[in-house]
């Protein structure tokens, strides 16, 4: 767009659509949206109706109107040559859509609202890159659309981002910003890792020390844990369940689904530091300043399972999808080994050792979600005492990962794979000096686009119970939505069609796609890292003091 006057934009060519659409083929025709443009829908698509209208509204400033269609799909008022209509479509599964750029205009079906937003998704990413703006940088008469066809649908049900707002508090403002990127490339799921050793990022009403205490700690690590230096900074942050209400609402409206984790029974300092009580050993613990794993863990007394449940019930309340994630990871046992009570307590459950309590205390928990029709999410570490039932598992440990998968799914269990070696974004993109400080090295774009979610030694029969993966971001070294940004762009857009993409992939095709999608990126502003390398502001500008 040029300031000398308004001017029509050729839209982007449908090849360059990330993820990469099932079907595509080019078809006569072309449309040109403008300021008579409306969008009109069927009932049950006027939501996905209204949301484009505002995002065309605001990209263009025409003013965009969303109609509901009679039944043979007239909109009142409608020119017939430029309307966007959206409506169900029978024959094409719930996420699946179908978009057809015609002489008249353009048509998304959706086998249920939700395809029928993957299909608005898709129709931004046909519009010039700059019109993916929150606001007209320009003067727009009109956008070109060439005829095309798309038929398009997810290979995985389950196609998750991972956020831990406990080790770096992330505003609500970044978690509203991180579902919109995540829907617009047809991502469904937010999982946010909600507390920690670190921080404890829920505020619960009957344990108001969790938010006053526990979200707060008295310094971090400077620079790499291992070079052992501390920042002397306070750091911490909360959200208000109607913080995180908002947050769901917003998710909803965008067909993704926000997925709690409270990580339990380990990595719980930072709730111990404020209810001593529910520790092994009673000390007054802080908020645990250090990266790593915390040895302190829950105790497995009465009363700190009355805690967890009133927890998830709180959470429960705020959050209102099937799954509830009580993370199960890298529980040390050492504690439990050490503790009277604890002996005590294994022994008359009838367990081996103390440190067979895990998989009690699971089960336990998993009974308390079943109770309340939910279903358990877990680390694939729950696997080593026998899941519950019903549970599903998250795959992550990269030595264990195909063989947690599979011993998953051959016991029933469904299984959303987040192998740390290509789905962690945590790790350095790559591994030279110029990358900011990360936990480890290296895990390249190119590498994300090779994931394949399906471990090639689960046998066929069990396929089906791979229902999806994630990639995650842990922010031990992530102190910032841009730093977030920089670590998962454009890693996510890889993996992204990883989920949602048929199988087979490959990177020479994609690169150059990639690259034209990082216009749209950078449209919405988005802090991602050049496939070239870091830019000058990105580049590491922090080293440890020689010697230290
Ligand atoms: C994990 O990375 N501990 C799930």
């Amino acid at each position: 767009m040029t300031p000398e006057g308004p001017m029509t934009f050729e839209g982007m060519p449908a090849t360059t659509v990330v993820p990469k659409p099932r079907e595509l083929s080019a078809r006569p025709g072309a449309t040109t949206l403008s300021r008579s443009t409306l969008v009109s829908s069927d009932g049950p698509c006027a939501g996905v109706a209204r949301l484009l209208a505002g995002e065309l509204e605001g990209a263009t400033g025409w003013p965009v109107d969303a109609r509901l269609a009679d039944a043979r799909g007239a909109a009142a008022g409608s020119p017939e040559s430029n309307r966007v209509h959206i409506a169900l479509s029978t024959g094409l599964e719930p996420e699946e859509y179908r978009l057809v750029v015609h002489d008249g205009g353009v048509t998304i079906a959706g086998g249920s609202p939700a395809g029928a937003f993957y299909g608005t998704r898709t129709l931004l990413q046909l519009l010039p890159a700059d019109l993916l703006r929150a606001a007209p940088a320009g003067s727009v008469e009109g956008v070109r659309l060439a005829g095309v066809e798309i038929t398009d649908g997810p290979r995985f049900a389950w196609r998750g981002i991972g956020l831990d707002v406990a080790r770096h508090f992330m505003p609500k403002s970044f978690l509203l910003r991180l579902v919109d990127l995540a829907a617009f490339h047809k991502l469904n799921v937010l999982h946010l890792h909600l507390t920690d050793d670190q921080g404890w990022r829920f505020q619960v009403d009957a344990y108001p020390r969790l938010t006053e205490v526990g979200a707060w700690r008295r310094e971090s690590p400077l620079g790499h844990y291992r070079d052992h230096l501390a920042d002397g900074v306070p750091h911490g942050g909360f959200y208000t369940k109607q913080d995180l209400r908002e947050v769901v609402s917003y998710a909803a409206r965008r067909f993704v689904t926000v997925l709690p984790e409270i990580d339990m029974p380990g990595h719980m300092q930072a709730a111990i530091a404020a209810y001593p009580e529910l520790g092994n050993t009673g000390e007054p613990l802080e908020v645990f300043t250090n990266w790593g794993i915390s040895d302190h863990v829950l105790n497995m007394q009465d009363a700190t399972l009355r805690f967890c449940t009133d927890v998830l019930e709180e959470l429960m309340e705020v959050f209102p999808g099937r799954y509830v994630h009580i993370g199960g990871d890298e529980c040390p046992t050492t504690e439990w080994e050490a503790s009277r009570p604890a002996r005590r307590r294994a022994q008359t459950e009838g367990l081996a050792s103390a440190a067979d309590l895990q998989g009690w205390f699971t089960a336990r928990m998993a009974a308390v979600l079943k109770e309340r029709g939910r279903t358990l999410v877990a680390w694939d570490e729950v696997l080593d005492a026998g899941a519950p039932e019903g549970a599903l598992i998250a795959v992550w440990r990269a030595e264990h990962a195909t063989r947690a998968a599979i011993e998953a799914a051959r016991t029933g269990h469904d299984v959303v794979m987040a192998p740390e070696t290509f789905a962690y974004l945590d790790w350095a993109h790559t591994d030279g000096p110029e990358e900011p400080v990360a936990i480890r090295p290296a895990l390249s774009v190119e590498r994300v686009y090779s994931f394949e979610a399906v471990p090639v030694d689960l046998e066929a029969g069990y396929h089906n119970r791979v229902v999806g993966a994630q990639c995650q971001l842990w922010t031990e070294y992530v102190h910032t939505p841009a730093h977030a940004e920089y670590m998962y762009f454009p890693r996510a857009c890889a993996f992204a069609e990883t989920v949602w993409s048929q199988a087979g992939r490959d990177w020479a095709a994609f690169e150059p796609r990639l690259s034209r999608h990082l216009s749209r990126l950078a449209a919405k502003g988005v802090n991602y890292r050049p496939l070239t390398g870091p830019t000058p502001g990105q580049a590491r500008t922090w080293l440890p003091p020689a010697g230290s």
